[in-house]
């Protein structure tokens, strides 16, 4: 084949730009360089650009037209069941991207919580230069709100049972739908998934998305790197909680390096889902939070993602932790809190946060790499060989704080085991490998020793005992019987040589 996929595909968005102007309602299209002006002039309600799509049970999006109460009956619209509506960002291609689907399918995907799904299309009006983009979201904001006053109107449907989640500069739609809906009451929730930064960043809270826009807002940031002074998503806190995934500014496996691994799932869509990709992941977590209701996200209150990763920010104590995405704790609160967790590259996401503080002994001289593995044995699961490097020198006493994090829940924690790397290094020293059991006391050895070593879990909040290094695990079976009862002896200490 010849056929360039980049001519192909410019081929297919002119031939769906024409396509959906002409299927467009009355309106004729209008030449590009009069969008701007046309933002300005004064639209009555059936001019109006913007779709609104409801998602029923046998309807593949069924339009919604204000002032025409038959279209609410016809296209299944349930008033005893909250209003949830998404609303779509910027557009490059003027085509309504796929994380939509997913999205609907997801919400509709909850038989217990069942809900009318929406979608606020605005993409005639979406897809156009950035700063045109931008000042049409004021605008469809405003339509959004017309819409969410007529159904108060009409069939007396609570503002407050309305979720609005914007993607990117849809995020800033549903503010501006927010802070113009007029009255005392305020939209039930907003959530804010990678509100776009660009002309954001910065500005007064009734320019953007903000905490004031709804009874409680939620937002995600998932790439909020700079370049050139500006950042794909928004930095600054917008919402009441605001979740900052690996510390916000960009995600795991969305590197280019990955491009290969991401052609064999897109084909070739992979170049623009290879760009898209640490800015989409916010609605990957958020479809995740609603696909695997018992895996939830946690999420911890922190002041920046290095104290994160020295496990310094585990604590759910007062409301400092929250659960990602859909099952949000929905708290307002007077100021924003910024929230971080790990997770991993694909769904589900969610990964077991651990701190691990550390005090040594250090008895010996010379100077030692001081990297090291830790195998785990917990009551569900073990993992191996987790490899952890401390800065320099270790000093005698001092407490090391750090951050593991685990793809599976391995329970309680029962036995770690260290493993120092460059095992030749440490000939001269007792033994390369110390097993630790809670609650045991054990022979010293000279050279650097483990004195203490404590454990949080971040989503059980447990803390393990103090545990004290018991020295070589072949303990004999007299003194292991005073930890561990005959039948769990046999159990543990075959797990702990498979370590
Ligand atoms: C917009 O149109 C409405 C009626 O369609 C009118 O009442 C209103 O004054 C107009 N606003 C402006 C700014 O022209
Ligand atoms: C609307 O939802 C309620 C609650 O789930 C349900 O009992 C009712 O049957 C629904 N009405 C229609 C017309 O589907
Ligand atoms: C132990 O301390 C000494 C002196 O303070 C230092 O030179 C040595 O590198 C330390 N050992 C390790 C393993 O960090
Ligand atoms: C470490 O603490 C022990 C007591 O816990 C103390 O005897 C020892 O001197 C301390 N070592 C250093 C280097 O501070
Ligand atoms: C464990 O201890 C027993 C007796 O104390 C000894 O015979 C055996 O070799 C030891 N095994 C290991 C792996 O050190």
């Amino acid at each position: 084949m010849d056929t360039s996929p980049l001519c192909f595909s410019i081929l297919l968005v002119l031939c769906i730009f024409i396509q959906s102007s002409a299927h467009g309602q009355s309106l004729k299209p209008e030449p590009f360089g009069r969008r701007a002006q046309a933002v300005e002039t004064n639209k009555t309600l059936h001019e109006m650009k913007t779709r609104f799509l409801l998602f029923g049970e046998t309807n593949q999006g069924c339009q919604i037209r204000i002032n025409h109460l038959d279209t609410l009956q016809e296209c299944g619209f349930n008033s005893s069941l909250p209003l949830v509506m998404i609303i779509h960002g910027w557009s490059v291609d003027g085509i309504l991207e796929n994380w939509i689907w997913q999205m609907v399918a997801a919400l509709k995907s909850q038989p217990a919580q069942p809900v009318n799904v929406g979608l606020v299309d605005w993409i005639t009006l979406a897809h156009d230069h950035y700063t045109i983009a931008v000042r049409n979201t004021r605008l469809v904001g405003k339509e959004v709100a017309a819409l969410l006053r007529w159904l108060e109107e009409s069939v007396q449907f609570s503002r407050s049972h309305v979720h609005l989640i914007g993607y990117s500069l849809g995020a800033h739609v549903s503010g501006f739908a927010g802070s113009s809906i007029g009255g005392t009451r305020k939209i039930g929730r907003i959530t804010g998934l990678d509100a776009a930064g660009p002309l954001f960043e910065g500005s007064s809270p009734s320019n953007r998305l903000s905490p004031d826009d709804a009874n409680f807002v939620d937002a995600i940031h998932t790439f909020t790197r700079e370049h050139m002074g500006l950042s794909v998503g928004i930095k600054q806190p917008i919402g009441h909680y605001d979740f900052y995934p690996n510390g916000g500014s960009f995600q795991p496996g969305c590197h280019f390096l990955e491009l290969y691994r991401h052609i064999a799932q897109h084909g070739f869509n992979a170049i623009t889902q290879t760009i898209k990709c640490s800015h989409e992941r916010s609605v990957h977590l958020f479809i995740d939070s609603l696909l695997h209701a018992g895996t939830q996200s946690m999420a911890y209150l922190c002041g920046d993602m290095n104290s994160f990763s020295q496990g310094l920010c585990l604590s759910c104590k007062k409301g400092r932790c929250n659960t990602l995405g859909y099952h949000v704790r929905q708290e307002p609160r007077s100021k924003s809190k910024r929230l971080f967790l790990v997770t991993r590259d694909q769904s589900p996401f969610k990964v077991y946060h651990y701190q691990f503080k550390i005090q040594f002994i250090n008895q010996t001289q010379t100077p030692i790499q001081t990297s090291f593995t830790m195998s785990l044995l917990g009551t569900k699961e073990k993992m191996q060989k987790i490899p952890i490097t401390l800065g320099k020198g270790i000093l005698s006493n001092k407490t090391y704080s750090f951050l593991i994090t685990l793809d599976v829940d391995i329970g309680r924690l029962i036995m770690i085991k260290f493993r120092w790397e460059n095992s030749a290094v440490w000939a001269n020293v007792w033994n390369t490998v110390q097993t630790i059991i809670p609650w045991s006391t054990g022979p010293r050895h000279s050279g650097l020793i483990l004195k203490t070593i404590r454990v949080k879990a971040g989503e059980t909040q447990q803390r393990s005992p103090n545990m004290i290094s018991l020295g070589r695990l072949n303990c004999s079976l007299l003194f292991c019987s005073e930890l561990f009862s005959h039948d769990s002896l046999a159990h543990w200490s075959s797990a702990a040589s498979e370590l």
